[in-house]
């Protein structure tokens, strides 16, 4: 027991916390209850879970998997994620050997989870659309997902569609409080509110900085965890960052500015990209003269992370940052 223990408490936080029942998955209720309804009706669809990283896909399905078969999960269950070979062969062969033998152990149906199934090739995908109808007798397929539109029309419509929206903040926040308890650790408010709005809804995301923040504390019982912990681990700027880089833009020279700016980046490892971010979400609310200023600041901001994204020069783009904020500032002054 205790090595069973010890071996848990190595785990990685997403590993640990990986919801074992379908009660322990956390804002996805609907989801949940029709899916139950499903298995007590006996009349499980071909299913098809989608939605964003860290939502809970891979652990709805595996927890239900849990309950139907229990013991007999490894021989019910066959699991196919990104990491496996998943060209047509293996789609061919593997996935018909399992569906196409009997089971001994119970009657019912077998289960097919397809992990990250729009990594696929194409042809991979259309070789499935044949067996999920031949199989459809005694297996059922699950098909795990980011995008939909990443997978072809004809498999689509084989399945029953549920798409898994980002986590809500209060489902987060109960399920986050579980894991301080279990880790006796505290948050502060102020880190507490960073934490749900870094993380956007993805669980994974916050428990890997929950984990990295306690690695940074030096007296984990005692100390709390602040929003300057949590900004440091999630590698985003703080809003007084992003403030002082945003005044030192509208108010010093050009080169006092950049300079500003590089140092900020520097002094915190922050990639220009996460800065644009920050300096988005504020420039949304700053009071302005004139809308469009803002439309037009937004305008560029987005187009200068567009060429980041595609792999333009940082030096270039920050420069690109600066002068974008300066000239449309510049507009908001002579037309007020
Ligand atoms: N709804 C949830 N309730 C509780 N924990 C969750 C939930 N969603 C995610 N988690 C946590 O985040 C980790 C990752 O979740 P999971 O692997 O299910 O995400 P996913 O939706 O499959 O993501 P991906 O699209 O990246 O595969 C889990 O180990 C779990 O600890
Ligand atoms: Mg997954």
């Amino acid at each position: 027991m205790s090595e069973e223990k010890n071996k848990r408490d190595n785990l990685p936080w997403v590993e640990k916390y990986r919801p074992q029942k379908l009660d322990d998955v956390y804002g996805q209720t609907a989801i949940v209850t029709t899916v139950r309804k499903f298995i007590e009706e006996g009349k499980l669809p071909h299913l098809l879970f989608y939605g964003p990283p860290g939502t809970g896909k891979t652990s709805t399905i595996v927890a239900l998997a849990r309950e139907i078969y229990g013991k007999n999960y490894s021989n019910m269950v066959l699991e196919l994620n990104a990491s496996d070979d998943r060209g047509i062969d293996v789609v061919r062969n593997q996935i018909k050997d399992f569906a196409s033998t009997r089971q001994i152990f119970s009657s019912g149906f077998k289960l097919i989870i397809l992990d990250e199934a729009d990594a696929m090739t194409n042809a991979a995908q259309n070789a499935l659309r044949r067996i999920i109808e031949k199989y459809t007798k005694n297996t059922r397929f699950c098909i795990l997902a980011n995008y939909a539109h990443k997978l072809t029309p004809a498999l689509l419509s084989r399945c029953t569609r549920f798409r898994f929206q980002p986590l809500p903040n209060d489902a987060i926040e109960s399920r986050i409080a579980n894991v301080l308890v279990h880790e006796h650790l505290k948050l502060s408010d102020d880190a507490r509110k960073a934490l749900l709005k870094l993380s956007k809804g993805d669980m994974r995301r916050v428990l890997n900085v929950l984990q990295a923040s306690k690695a940074t504390l030096d007296d984990p019982e005692k100390d709390e965890i602040t929003d300057e912990t949590i900004y440091e681990c999630c590698g985003a700027p703080r809003p007084a960052d992003v403030t002082a880089i945003l005044k030192s833009i509208l108010e010093d020279d050009w080169s006092t500015a950049y300079y500003t700016l590089n140092k900020i980046r520097q002094t915190n490892g922050l990639a220009l990209i996460d800065l644009i971010e920050g300096m988005i979400e504020l420039l949304e609310g700053y009071e302005l003269n004139n809308e469009l200023t803002r439309i037009e600041l937004l305008t560029k901001l987005g187009d200068i992370e567009y060429s980041i994204s595609k792999g333009g020069n940082d030096r270039i783009q920050s420069s690109a940052v600066i002068g974008a904020i300066k000239m449309s500032f510049e507009n908001e002054v002579k037309s007020s």
